[in-house]
């Protein structure tokens, strides 16, 4: 309890914008949650530095926090400190920080004639969270655009990591607790690119339940297969526990009708493990 009230006391005398109890589930695309003790949003590097500094004082939890779509929020919510890197938002040509906005980037480089980040169409995130997730599908992932990453360690030390050095893999980077500030992309000019963004876009809209309460794929393909594929085999789609169902679009999507708790999705994905005997590894993040 100390240390809880000493990390607060050091935010607020460094004049730190932060939140307590704030709920988290409005900052997910899923929707359901409880709130986060401390939600902390730094504004330069220096303040970021000072929130591991004050976390590590008062030997506080911290996460950290993107777009929030490949997140289930339990209905208890988080104990600790969630950094949300939303001041974190300027591009500037080929470099951009954390907290952008990953579907504006997209169309936009789409639209500057720039390949490279027209595979993640459609795809919800943060530029922090994309890397942290190698977001990607068919077209392919993210790494395969990324030139370096700037991360900061839980220890303050900012660091630019080559391209080998994050590690990346199917939907996973070794990063180490570092959190991403920014990335460098390399992108290279062609025609063809805007036309290859609207045609993703639309594969994506005509296969994905785009504009529902959901996290995307719940769980990861397993080896040699498709996850949806098996779930839909099985005969779950419109399988519900309370407000959630598994979507008739694609089975690997689990949707929040607007009433759905995070102890109802998990029930649900119960449901889903014992029903498909293959196993079915998470995605998505479990707070
Ligand atoms: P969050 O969900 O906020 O966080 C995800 C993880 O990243 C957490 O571990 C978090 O702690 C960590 N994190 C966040 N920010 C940082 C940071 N700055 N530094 C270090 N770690 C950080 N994913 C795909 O790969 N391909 C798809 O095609 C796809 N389609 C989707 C479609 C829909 C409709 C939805 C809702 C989701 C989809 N997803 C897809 C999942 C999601 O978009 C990705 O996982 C995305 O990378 C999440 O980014 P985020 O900023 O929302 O991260
Ligand atoms: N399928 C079904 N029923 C379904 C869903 C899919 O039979 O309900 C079949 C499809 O017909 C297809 C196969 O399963 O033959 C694969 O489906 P899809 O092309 O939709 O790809 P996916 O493997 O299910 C992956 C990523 C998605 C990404 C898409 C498209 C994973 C877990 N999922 O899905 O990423 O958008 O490719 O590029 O790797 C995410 O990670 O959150 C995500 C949405």
């Amino acid at each position: 309890m100390l240390a809880v009230r000493a990390f607060d006391a050091l935010l607020r005398e460094r004049g730190i914008p932060y939140f307590s109890e704030r709920p988290l589930a409005p900052h997910t695309t899923m929707k359901v949650g409880g709130p986060a003790e401390f939600f902390v949003e730094p504004r330069t590097p220096e303040e970021l530095a000072e929130v591991f500094s004050a976390a590590r004082e008062g030997d506080i939890p911290v996460r950290y926090l993107g777009s929030g779509a490949n997140l289930l929020i339990g209905d208890a919510g988080v104990r600790g400190a969630v950094i949300h890197l939303k001041r974190f938002n300027t591009r500037n040509g080929f470099e951009v920080g954390a907290g952008y906005n990953l579907a504006k980037l997209c169309k936009e480089t789409a639209a500057e004639g720039l390949a490279g980040l027209e595979v993640l169409a459609g795809v919800p995130a943060t530029v922090g969270g994309a890397i942290r997730m190698n977001a990607g599908g068919r077209h392919g992932e993210i790494a395969s655009a990324v030139a370096y990453v700037d991360v900061m360690t839980p220890q303050g030390v900012l660091r630019r990591l080559s391209k080998d050095e994050v590690g990346f893999r199917y939907r996973r980077t070794s990063l180490d607790g570092a959190i991403v500030v920014a990335a460098g992309f390399a992108l290279r000019p062609e025609g063809a690119v805007r036309s290859r963004y609207d045609a993703i876009l639309d594969e994506k809209r005509g296969s994905q339940p785009l504009g529902t309460h959901n996290a995307g794929c719940m769980f990861k393909n397993p080896p040699g297969g498709q996850a949806g594929r098996l779930i839909d085999e099985h005969g779950l789609k419109g399988e519900r526990v309370g407000g959630a169902h598994v979507s008739r679009k694609h089975a690997n999507f689990i949707v929040n009708d607007g009433s759905a708790t995070a102890s109802d999705v998990l029930r649900l994905v119960d449901v889903i493990r014992a029903r498909v005997p293959a196993p079915l590894e998470f995605e998505v993040e479990v707070w």
